[in-house]
């Protein structure tokens, strides 16, 4: 039998996902690590840590699920997209990676769009606007900041890049996660001459960019030994971790968009042709689908907003659901469907860590806006489950300015699990909400570009079709879609009229 990995390097952990070659699961497994903070803003990570991860999961996946080493013919690599590895001359880690959370490169954003010429000028290069998760201004900033450490650095590396090279002895990525570079001609997919001369980076720091479905190498014998695998097992491209989630949701044609509802939430839709935000409010990236491209929205705090609200306010049913062996959410989710749509006036806005789309703001302060005496716990959820899905929705309204057509919705993370959010999802972006029978996220994704590279599908498009397929279908119902209409409007007001509010706040601490 041929067996394929997904290995997705993930923030809070690396998965490991075994499948055949027909998308049959055969095994997974996590290892998980931490993510630093040394100073208010910062996030960081040891890449040792990434690669301990993979060399103890993958056996043991390979272990329990009784695949022999021989079988596994390929890897697709994902991961977490825009951090930064720094490797000096002898490949060594010149300082623990910075992640895409890090908020530390505000100045070095305004220093960058300015060297090119603007932010028009910077759009019209790689597609997108300087934001501070991006990897181009944590190059900068190691300049500015850590001219020692800089004057070591002989490349850059993405997360999942990283592991390649401890995979393959390869410098390589792919256009998928070298997107969000910002040092990447998104519509010529290849590194910008452009924009490197204007910040003056030698071409030389980055890796060689592939598409996400081509072989980038094969297993050097001491990866093959610590991973139980052959030098035969070849690496393909594979993708960040947000294109390569929406190809395990066959997200592969024109059409087709997604919704991810995890700690950050994710509006993602193909594109046939590349197409940008002239404002940059949506990121517009390679796809990992050969020749195409697509645009996205993230929403920092999601179903993240949700964990907050339980984490900081509902210690007494959370300690309940327990010891009833009730899933809390479920919970909260039944309380919430008891009550009417747009909760009695209640708005939230999910800005808990900032935002980025399609406010790029890092001041931004989440708020509950319209409470009154009468709103208990079930409205207060509703208003959570309602403001994340209106975020989500300004960046769906703009992939439709742009006539990029949105046909039907595909639902996945944690937050789609609850069909009463899924509901919301439905009415809210007046669209049809499906779910899939595949719920392994990046991995999948990742796994089935290996199958194509192992030349079990013709193409993507292909391998998606043959695995995969809906399970669930919810239709807007027009009553409550009509009551989102008109207050989708007043949600996106409470931003503009707060702004310099949130700004007034986070000089204050
Ligand atoms: C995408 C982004 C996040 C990270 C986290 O632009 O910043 O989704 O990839 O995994």
């Amino acid at each position: 039998m041929n067996v394929y990995l997904g290995i997705d390097v993930g923030t809070s952990g690396t998965k490991v996902l075994a499948i055949a070659a027909d998308g049959t699961i055969l095994g997974s497994g996590v290892g998980e690590y931490p993510c630093y903070a040394p100073r208010p803003l910062w996030s960081e990570q040891n890449p040792d840590d990434w690669w301990n991860a993979v060399v103890t999961v993958v056996p043991q996946v390979l272990a329990k699920a009784g695949i022999k080493g021989t079988d596994v013919k390929g890897i697709g690599l994902s991961g977490q997209m825009h951090g930064s590895v720094f490797l000096d001359k002898n490949d060594q880690v010149v300082r623990p990676a910075i992640l895409w959370n890090d908020q530390r490169t505000a100045k070095e954003c305004g220093q960058i769009e300015e060297a090119v010429g603007g932010r028009a000028k910077l759009i019209e290069l790689v597609a997108n606007p300087a934001m501070s998760g991006f990897t181009a201004p944590k190059i900068v900033w190691l300049r500015n900041n850590e001219p020692e450490n800089f004057d070591k650095v002989a490349k850059v590396l993405l997360p999942k890049d990283e592991i390649r090279r401890r995979l393959t002895g390869e410098y390589a990525t792919e256009v998928s996660d070298a997107s969000g570079t910002l040092l990447l001609d998104v519509a010529g997919r290849r590194w910008s001459a452009e924009t490197l001369s204007a910040l003056g980076l030698d071409e030389s720091l980055l890796p060689t960019v592939y598409e996400s479905e081509d072989v980038t190498g094969r297993l050097t014998q001491a990866a093959a030994d610590a991973l139980g695998l052959t030098t035969d097992c070849f690496v393909v491209g594979g993708a960040g971790d947000c294109a390569a989630g929406a190809v395990g949701n066959g997200i592969v044609r024109s059409g087709a968009l997604s919704t991810s509802l995890g700690t950050s939430g994710v509006a993602f839709v193909h594109s046939d042709e590349v197409k940008y935000d002239p404002l940059g409010r949506v990121h517009t990236f390679c796809h990992a689908v050969r020749g195409k491209w697509h645009m996205m929205g993230v929403t920092l705090s999601a179903a993240g907003s949700l964990q907050w609200f339980r984490n900081a306010l509902c210690a007494e049913l959370w300690e309940r659901a327990k010891s009833e062996h009730e899933d809390v959410y479920n919970l909260l989710s039944a309380e919430a469907a008891k009550t009417p749509a747009g909760a009695d006036g209640l708005f939230f806005l999910p800005y808990l860590s900032g935002e980025r789309t399609p406010h790029a703001d890092p001041d931004a302060r989440g708020c509950f806006v319209g409470l009154t005496l009468a709103h208990d716990r079930g409205r207060v959820v509703r208003s959570i489950m309602e403001g994340v899905t209106y975020s989500l929705r300004e960046a769906i309204d703009i992939f439709r300015s742009l006539n990029v057509p949105v046909d039907e919705i595909r639902a996945s993370g944690g937050g789609a699990k609850s069909p009463f959010w899924r509901q919301i999802q439905a009415d809210v972006f007046g669209a049809r909400v499906v779910t899939l029978n595949s719920e392994e996220g990046p991995a999948f994704g990742v796994a089935l570009l290996a199958t194509v590279g192992g030349g079990e599908y013709a193409n993507i498009q292909e391998a998606c079709d043959a695995t995969i397929s809906t399970v669930s279908e919810l239709r807007p119902n027009p009553e409550t879609q009509k009551y989102y209409d008109k207050a989708f409007p007043v949600y996106q007001q409470l931003y503009r009229s707060l702004k310099d509010d949130f700004k007034a706040i986070s000089g204050l601490c």
